[in-house]
């Protein structure tokens, strides 16, 4: 298992965002969290990436305790958070050099790797603009390749595709696809085609718990709804729980 979570637990005053949620992805998996909005799924990456301590619970990554072995689980993981951040006025390879360098590259290895992920985001044409004029599409395949410049065997993406246009969101598909395999991927979305294309495993949370997990075609058979949105829609009705 790369990541093994055990009743995590995030509660602010009397609000519980996260109830003990315990669920185990396994290496290389592609698994997707669902929730509507409010559902707990940032709080969860936020605990997950150590941005946020939990009230309760602990999770283990390739491991490592994200409650008593904090540094040694961080360098397992990298994010591409739900608000994309680049610096607006380094060029799109110096954003990736950054980061090389910010996680202990030497320049050449750091380089190396900028090229690499340049490549694979299609973002060599681009390497020279400065990264406040790219499109929004591409100022978060520039996110993601940041993240991946630190080798993480864990890869957080919160909302990747928002507010992309369909060409853009399909794009971003495709790149995905190739990392598949490569890395274990954490990814939340509200676009369920998205989900059917690339996920192995979906999760659902609702109002803090996970309502359910399985594969797509498992939620269809269990639910005996014919797609995953019918399936999302049952499970996240009010009352639900
Ligand atoms: N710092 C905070 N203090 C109090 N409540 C918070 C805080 N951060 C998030 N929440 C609440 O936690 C709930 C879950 O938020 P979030 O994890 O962002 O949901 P999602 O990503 O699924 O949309 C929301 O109701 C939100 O208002
Ligand atoms: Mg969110």
């Amino acid at each position: 298992m790369t990541i093994e979570i055990d009743g995590l637990t995030k509660q602010y005053k009397e609000h519980v965002v996260v109830d003990q949620l315990s669920l185990n992805i396994k290496m290389g998996e592609f698994f997707a969290l669902l929730g509507q909005n409010a559902a707990g799924k940032t709080t969860t990456i936020k605990m997950l990436c150590g941005l946020l301590s939990p009230t309760a619970g602990d999770a283990l990554l390739d491991g490592e305790s994200i409650v008593h072995h904090q540094v040694a689980a961080k360098k397992k993981l990298n994010i591409s958070p739900q608000e994309t951040a680049v610096a607006p006025n380094l060029t799109v390879f110096e954003n990736l050099l950054l980061m090389g360098r910010i996680y202990g590259c030497s320049k050449t290895e750091a380089k190396k790797r900028a090229s690499a992920q340049m490549n694979l985001f299609g973002l060599t044409p681009r390497q020279s603009n400065k990264a406040k004029t790219l499109s929004g599409g591409y100022k978060r395949r520039l996110s993601v390749a940041m993240a991946m410049m630190s080798n993480p065997k864990i890869l957080f993406l919160d909302e990747p595709t928002l507010g992309m246009d369909v060409r853009a969101r399909r794009d971003l598909w495709k790149i995905l696809n190739q990392l598949k395999g490569q890395v274990t991927i954490v990814l939340t979305t509200h676009y369920l085609e998205e989900v059917e294309m690339l996920a192995d495993r979906v999760g659902i949370m609702h109002r803090g718990r996970l309502r359910t997990l399985g594969t797509v075609q498992q939620l269809k058979h269990e639910t005996k709804k014919n797609s995953l949105e019918d399936v999302f829609l049952e499970l996240t009705e009010e009352g639900a729980l």
